[in-house]
């Protein structure tokens, strides 16, 4: 039977990073480059995946986890001393094997499918991925003969100041007969400017032998773009979030300035959604429908539900129900619960904690490990003191109550439906239904004091 393989390459170290983590591992847009990689390999409806790792080949594993196969290259000797440690997997099996590096980020599903189908249709025992750009440096470039056929691909380091000038580069994706691959890989030699084995060698020897060579130009360049460097990787990282914010768009969600709002790949926008400059909206995050998230705010794997409005907020791992509202210059920390309607204003702080429908949380507060009921008013500058030094302690207040401003609700404590703590107030004692609590000292007034006063005006 024939089968679809593909063998993702990711077992260099990437030293043009400059970085203690592997190259494959940098991330763009909430995704490493090798998720990324793997992600469209998925669609792509292949039977067999196999990742090349070695340098970080654990931090590679616990990245893509079960979702493919893995062969260890111990040393790097080249990509095509990579694609060789494949064999014991692959190595028998009648059908194509593409190949693709797990620092070409950008390619898609769309792509690969495009390869295998040319590829199948010219019976060729390899068909080269070949792009156009004016500048080629870097990437290995195709030589094709007086009539157009492909002889071989000439790595630049290689290259002859002509061969330099071409501008058809090899974007490192192929899809190859298997079976021919991996014949033609005991074949290839190190005796090159890197001291390498280079997968790209095998073109020739394919070639040698009297094979098909073919070759499938996209016409996106930048859809093939190798990360080396930091340069590159921030130019990728442009290009997937321009892919990415085009798509919202055309799902009906409006930007403002789409050049700088960073949305990554997995997170989902209902329509009618306006977002503001400088948004970002990280992880798995889901925002609802005729949302408004104002500038600069930052909501990270969390969900809003329709008609929530953020005004320059961070909201991390919590959850804001139909009509709520938060903001400006509040933070959700993990683990909140905000009922529908519930607004929340500015220098609001909210952590592990729910909050009732049609509650209200105006001004400068902080709520830690608490249960808010419904339609509570909460004053300004009200403080759950939950934390005794060694234990968070959990603080509930029932619906209709009200919190007057400037008190401190001391953990762990329970505050009664329809209840009343007065201004000013440090609780640490129940409070009953219907009860109003106040705990401050009384004010005493002295007659005639500022006349005491040795700055005193007239
Ligand atoms: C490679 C191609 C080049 C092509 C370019 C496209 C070769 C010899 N050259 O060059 O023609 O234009 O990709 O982006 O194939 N890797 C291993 N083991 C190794 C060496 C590399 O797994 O021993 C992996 C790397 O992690 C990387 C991929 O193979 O993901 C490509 O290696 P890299 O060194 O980046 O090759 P390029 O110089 O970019
Ligand atoms: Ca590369």
């Amino acid at each position: 039977m024939a089968t679809k393989n593909t063998i993702i390459l990711a077992a260099g170290k990437g030293t043009r990073m400059k970085s203690k983590l592997y190259k494959v591992l940098h991330r763009l847009c909430g995704k490493t480059m090798v998720d990324h990689v793997l992600t469209e390999v998925e669609k792509a409806n292949i039977d067999n995946v196999v990742t090349i790792v070695g340098h970080g080949a654990e931090a590679v594993e616990e990245n893509l986890g079960d979702r493919t196969k893995y062969a260890v290259q111990e040393e790097q000797l080249g990509t095509g001393h990579a694609v060789l440690q494949a064999e014991d997997l692959l190595g028998n099996l009648e059908g194509t094997t593409m190949v693709v590096s797990g620092d070409t980020p950008l390619f898609t599903a769309h792509t690969f499918d495009n390869l295998f189908a040319y590829h199948q249709n010219k019976k060729a025992a390899v068909t080269i991925l070949t792009s156009q750009t004016d500048n080629p440096t870097g990437y290995g470039r195709i030589v094709r003969n007086d009539l157009g056929i492909v002889e071989r691909i000439v790595e630049q380091k290689d290259a002859t100041p002509e061969e330099q000038a071409i501008t058809e580069i090899n974007t490192g994706v192929y899809a190859f007969d298997n079976k021919s691959l991996f014949a033609a890989l005991h074949e290839i030699s190190n005796d090159n400017a890197q001291g390498e084995y280079y997968l790209t060698d095998v073109i020739e020897i394919l070639k040698k032998q009297g094979k098909t060579i073919a070759a499938f130009k996209m016409d996106n360049f930048y859809e093939s773009m190798g990360v080396n460097d930091r340069v590159a990787l921030s130019k990728a990282t442009k290009i997937m979030q321009q892919r990415i914010n085009e798509s919202h768009m055309k799902d009906g969600i409006s930007f403002v300035d789409p050049d700088s709002t960073y949305i990554d790949v997995d997170v989902k926008i209902g329509a009618d959604t306006v977002i503001e400059p400088g948004v970002q909206l990280k992880g798995q995050t889901v925002i609802g429908e005729g949302c408004y998230l104002g500038a600069h705010s930052e909501i990270v794997d969390s969900t809003l539900h329709d008609n929530v409005k953020v005004t320059s907020s961070m909201i991390e791992n919590s959850e804001m129900m139909t009509g709520s509202d938060i903001g400006p210059n509040s933070h959700l920390r993990p683990d909140s619960l905000i009922g529908e309607g519930v607004h929340l204003g500015n220098f609001v702080e909210v952590k592990k904690s729910t909050i009732g429908a049609g509650t209200k949380v105006g001004h400068l507060t902080y709520v830690g490990n608490a249960k808010l009921g419904k339609n509570i008013n909460v004053g300004c500058g009200v403080v759950f003191v939950n934390y005794d030094g060694a234990k968070k302690h959990e603080t509930v207040v029932g619906d209709d109550s009200f919190i007057g401003s400037n008190s401190n609700l001391i953990a762990p404590l329970n505050v009664a439906d329809h209840s009343f703590i007065a201004a000013g107030s440090t609780i640490n004692k129940d409070v009953e239904k219907y009860d109003m609590a106040i705990a401050r000292e009384r004010q005493t007034n002295k007659p005639g004091y500022y006349k005491k006063l040795p700055y005193q005006k007239d």
